[in-house]
C-alpha cells in the first residue's frame, strides 16, 4: 500500500504541465499559458496563482470564473490562462494548479518576463527586484538572444 501511494503520487506529479517555463512579453500585450493535464482530472478545478513558491502563491481565479484582465478557459485536456493588457507590475511566477481533495495540489510554473516595448535589450530587461540573480535568470539572460521573434509569433497566435 505504502509504495502503491509512493509510486502513485510520483506519477501524478506530472499530472499539470505548462507550455514554457519563460514567457517574455511587452507592456500592453496579451500572454496566454497552456497548461496541458491527465484526462482524469477534467472535473476538477483548476486555478492560477502568483507567487515564486508554489505553496504560498496567491490565487487569482478559479475555473470557470475569469477576473478582470485574466481569463480562464477549461477545455477538458488543458488549462488556458490569458493576461491581457500587461503592465511590468505582472512580471513574476506563476503556477497553474489542479485542486484535489486527498492529495497536494498538482502545479506546474511559469516565469513571466514583462518588457517595455518590443525590442529593449537594456539592463533593466532583466532586472528583478528585491533577488539576487539566480541560475535560472542566468540560463534566460543566455536565452534571450533567441527569444524576441517566438514572443511575436506566439501572440499573432493567439489572437
Ligand atoms: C465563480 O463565480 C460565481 C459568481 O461570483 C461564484 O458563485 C462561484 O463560487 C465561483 N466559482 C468558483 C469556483 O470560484
Amino acid at each position: 500500500m505504502g509504495l502503491f501511494v509512493l509510486l502513485s503520487l510520483t506519477v501524478l506529479s506530472e499530472a499539470m504541465v505548462m507550455d514554457k517555463k519563460v514567457k517574455e512579453s511587452f507592456v500592453l500585450d496579451t500572454v496566454s499559458a497552456v497548461c496541458s493535464y491527465a484526462a482524469h482530472y477534467k472535473d476538477h478545478l483548476k486555478y492560477w496563482c502568483r507567487g515564486y513558491y508554489r505553496d504560498y502563491c496567491n490565487i487569482i481565479a478559479f475555473t470557470p470564473n475569469s477576473t478582470g484582465r485574466v481569463a480562464l478557459r477549461d477545455t477538458g485536456e488543458q488549462l488556458i490562462v490569458t493576461v491581457s493588457c500587461l503592465t511590468k507590475e505582472d512580471a513574476g511566477w506563476y503556477w497553474c494548479g489542479i485542486q484535489r481533495d486527498f492529495a497536494r495540489d498538482d502545479m506546474d510554473f511559469t516565469e513571466l518576463v514583462v518588457t517595455d516595448y518590443r525590442g529593449a535589450h537594456t539592463s533593466d530587461f532583466w532586472s528583478v527586484k528585491g533577488k539576487g540573480l539566480t541560475r535560472s535568470q542566468k540560463t534566460r539572460q543566455a536565452a534571450s538572444a533567441f527569444a524576441t521573434p517566438l514572443v511575436g509569433s506566439l501572440l499573432g497566435s493567439s489572437a
